[in-house]
């Protein structure tokens, strides 16, 4: 973790320390000129630097005896929105990690930044900090010594008019933890990540919290199965990998402002089963427990911000592997709320999971439920690689919902959830079953888990695109992404509007 603080006292020059300084598109070079002379204003002009978001132009200079290294960084438009303050703090701090620079001034006095707190400074703070801890993320896990590269940067120094957003750094920091943790167990393989991997994790959480108010349950293969959950054991049947039920509980040492169940789906591997995927295609697939990487990274953040609301994290963890005892095309299982299943496709599998976990959910009495999951590839045909698909006919909670994710710069589109595709997950000899058609996948999948909601306030969330990055971009690194963690915790920070 950096040491951050604010200051609106000019900081020293040092050596080791890199001064980076926001430039809009439309600044003045007169501007640079003024500050740092007529040199660099030319070599700046040379270089075709226009301050657009992404670019840098860095320099050195002599301050005294110290030789200060200077970045420019482009902010395009300004930093007008959540995205674009927390991109600012991850370039500074990769910036400064490409040096080797141990401490960041960043300087939002600049006039080329015309930057203003507005009427929220801890949001400011918040997303600066959350930026500059994400710009030294990287998963080393699997690197020898000799190709780690341990970031450099310790410390950021904000320098503004301003001290006020610093009562944002610390809850900035805990969000960036908790991405961070997610990132961790998504970016990991399937055969370290396994359910048992999931359930340990939370079971460290746990005790690193060491607190009555939080609490840890695990079911295995024998109680999930006298739990009559047979969506989940169907999926579960294919792998001698233990699936494991992970029940993580907080509960606020204040009056509690209401029950909240998070559902993450947790397949460690989805090969597909005898519906098997392509070898491109599973390629990725070590990455479709990122839904539950999300619920137990925000678990982790959510217990430190010390929320408001009781919080009950579920995930229904297992492979989908093929193997002599896995379930088949044609199998009908059983959910735990009764409901039967024929499966017409194995490599629909999460929403299986995801049945019993949301029955399981509504047995707590919520006052409302939201799961996360990597359920189809039709949602990012349907949106692209960076937006989620928000489903839910509850109005206030998707506003709420869309609210948190526009203060935490997070990419979301609400998709109906039209009552009439359920033609086709219409079965002959079951309730239902398990896949429909190939158009409106997204949405016969949301479907599909409204039958398992009992009636609860309830929103689902396909994360299938945002969760899983093919490239680097925006603040985060190839791999798992750790979306939509800044969202939840937003979420769960604010006023949701309950009963
Ligand atoms: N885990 C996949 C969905 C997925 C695909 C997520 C690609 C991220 C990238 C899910 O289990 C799945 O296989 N869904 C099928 C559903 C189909 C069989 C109805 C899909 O999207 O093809
Ligand atoms: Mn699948
Ligand atoms: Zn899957």
């Amino acid at each position: 973790m950096l040491e951050i603080q604010w200051t609106s006292d000019q900081p020293q020059s040092a050596t080791g320390q890199m001064l980076a300084i926001p430039v809009r598109a439309e600044f003045e070079p007169d501007a640079i000129e003024a500050r740092f002379g007529p040199g660099v204003r030319a070599a700046v002009e040379a270089a075709s630097f226009k301050g657009k978001s992404s670019t840098t132009f860095d320099f050195t200079q002599m301050q005294g005896d110290v030789l200060e290294r200077v970045v420019l960084l482009g902010v395009g438009d300004g930093l007008v929105d959540a995205e674009a303050l927390r991109q600012l703090g991850h370039d500074a701090a990769r910036e400064a990690e490409k040096v080797g620079a141990a401490r960041i001034v960043l300087d939002l006095q600049a006039s080329t930044a015309a930057w203003t707190v507005g009427d929220d400074p801890a949001q400011a703070g918040r997303l600066l900090a959350q930026g500059l801890e994400l710009g030294t993320y990287a998963y080393d896990r699997f690197l020898s010594e000799d190709n780690r590269k341990p970031s450099s940067v310790e410390a950021a120094t904000i320098w503004a008019d301003t001290t006020a957003p610093s009562e944002g750094t610390a809850s900035g920091q805990i969000i960036a933890a908790s991405v961070a943790r997610a990132r961790d167990l998504a970016n990991g393989p399937a055969e370290l990540v396994t359910p048992t991997f999931l359930a340990e994790t939370a079971k460290e959480i746990v005790e690193a919290a060491g607190d009555a108010n939080v609490s840890l349950t695990v079911l295995d293969r024998a109680q999930c199965i006298a739990l009559n959950m047979g969506c989940y054991m169907g999926v579960a049947k294919g792998s001698p990998e233990e699936p494991r039920f992970i029940h993580l509980t907080y509960k606020p040492k204040s009056a509690s402002k209401g029950r909240v169940v998070l559902v993450g789906k947790g397949v460690t591997f989805d090969s597909g089963g005898y519906s098997i995927k392509p070898s491109d295609g599973m390629m990725d697939m070590k990455l479709d427990m990122s839904g539950s990487a999300a619920v137990i990274g925000a678990f982790e953040g959510l217990v430190k911000l010390t929320v408001p609301y009781e919080v009950h994290v579920l995930v229904a963890a297992t492979e989908n592997m093929v193997s002599g005892n896995a379930y088949r095309l044609g199998d009908i299982l059983t959910a735990s709320n009764g409901k039967t299943v024929e499966v017409n496709n194995t490599d629909a599998e999460g929403r299986l999971t995801m049945a019993d976990a949301l029955v399981y959910g509504s047995k707590l009495d919520p006052d409302l439920m939201i799961d996360f999951a990597t359920l189809t590839g039709a949602c990012m045909v349907a949106l692209g690689p960076y937006t989620a698909g928000v489903m839910t006919e509850d109005e206030r909670l998707a506003t709420d919902w869309m609210c948190a994710a526009e203060k935490s710069g997070e990419l979301m589109w609400r998709l109906p959830l039209q009552a009439r595709l359920k033609e086709q997950l219409r079965s002959k000899i079951a309730d239902m079953r398990n896949t429909g058609e190939r158009f409106g996948g997204a949405l016969t999948a949301g479907l599909f888990l409204s039958e398992f909601i009992e009636g609860k306030r309830w929103m689902h969330v396909d994360i299938a695109g945002p969760a899983m990055a093919s490239k680097a971009h925006g603040v985060t690194t190839a791999g798992g992404s750790g979306f939509p963690v800044p969202t939840i915790l937003e979420l769960l920070m604010g006023d949701i509007q309950l009963g």
